[in-house]
């Protein structure tokens, strides 16, 4: 079984892609071949500056490990370390229907968000779709907001294999329904593009801030609070013991505790959590040569696997480079 996923080095790692993503990915890590890299050409269909883009990589790179992605045992890359990912992505958008792109919520999302609606931004699902069947994968661990991305690779894929025969597997999304969408200090799903985040490896002094800062109805604090839906306790069922949760939990159903009170309960068992992998950080920031290694080996290998898949690939379409 071959996992892959990618995240783009948007921005620093949040709870949100932690629950919703990099856990999912280091579980199945363990339980068969894994392929993770780091979307910087995606990246490029937003906001970042082309100033911070290595900056991020490296960033990204460093969460991603230290939250425990093993690049001793993932192939860990970065996507632009096999530009041909362009020339799969050419043969797929040529069998790719326009209605199938047309119809994706994240593009229409993030145009109505302000961002310029580019080629880019609208074919981002053809590259998606590149991304995930240039490394033949079976299984894709994503968050739930990316379940329309990997039906459209699906189709895509579908596609091929009608015009050009059984070139490819149909890759399958692996979605933690338990996960769901982690919300953000202010309610919304939490994003890097919302500013409404809870970093991982923030200090602490502004991971408890922002934590004291989430917002909150005006149930006084002798009376019972509501528990689902909420903020607070979508991150505390993803965390800690279940006697912890069975305690929070009771706290907010019972009354007599305030948010400020649960909001701090909150931030111990969020350092709590995380504290091994801010650790683990500090141990590589530290050691910059073995991040080199690792990422030229998990260039090497992904490049690797590229080149049978993309041989397949231009044996099927006709393109035989001699
Ligand atoms: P962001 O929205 O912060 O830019 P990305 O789009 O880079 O995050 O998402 C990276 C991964 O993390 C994806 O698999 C995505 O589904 C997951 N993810 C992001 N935000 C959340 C969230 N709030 N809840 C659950 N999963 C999430
Ligand atoms: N679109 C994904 C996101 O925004 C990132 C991504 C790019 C991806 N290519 C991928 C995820 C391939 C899984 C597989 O989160």
């Amino acid at each position: 079984m071959r996992y892959l996923s990618g995240i783009q080095p948007t921005g620093r790692l949040h709870l949100g892609n932690y629950f919703g993503m990099i856990r999912p990915a280091v579980e199945l890590q363990a339980k068969g071949e894994a392929y993770y890299f780091l979307a910087d050409y995606h990246a490029l269909t937003g906001a970042t500056e082309p100033g911070q883009l290595p900056g991020l990589v490296h960033e990204t790179y460093l969460d991603l490990i230290a939250c425990g992605v093993d690049p001793e045992r993932a192939v860990v890359f970065r996507q632009s370390a096999v530009p041909e990912v362009h020339e799969l992505a050419w043969y797929l958008s040529t069998v790719t229907p326009m209605g199938l792109l047309e119809r994706c919520h994240s593009y229409k999302d993030k145009v109505a968000r302000g961002l310029a609606p580019s080629h880019g931004l609208f074919a981002y699902p053809v590259l998606m779709a590149a991304d995930i069947l240039l490394y033949d994968a079976d299984r894709v661990p994503v968050g739930q907001d990316q379940k329309q991305h990997l039906e459209v690779a699906r189709d895509i894929a579908g596609k091929f294999n009608e015009r050009y025969g059984p070139v490819w597997k149909l890759p399958e999304s692996v979605i933690r329904e338990d996960a769901g969408v982690v919300l953000g200090v202010d309610g919304q799903k939490m994003s890097k593009s919302y500013g409404n985040t809870l970093e991982i490896f923030a200090p602490e002094k502004d991971l408890r801030k922002k934590i004291m800062g989430i917002k909150t109805d005006s149930t006084p604090i002798e009376a019972p609070k509501a528990v689902e839906g909420s903020v607070l306790w979508g991150l505390v069922r993803l965390m800690g013991t279940e006697a912890e949760r069975a305690e929070y939990r009771a706290k907010m159903e019972k009354g007599g505790t305030g948010y400020g009170d649960l909001k701090k309960i909150l931030a111990d068992l969020v350092l709590q959590e995380f504290c091994e992998m801010r650790k683990r950080r500090e141990e590589l920031e530290a050691d910059p040569a073995r991040l080199k290694r690792w990422m030229r080996q998990g260039a090497e290998k992904a490049r690797h696997t590229a080149d049978q898949v993309l041989a397949r690939v231009r044996s099927a379409v006709g393109i035989n480079k001699s």
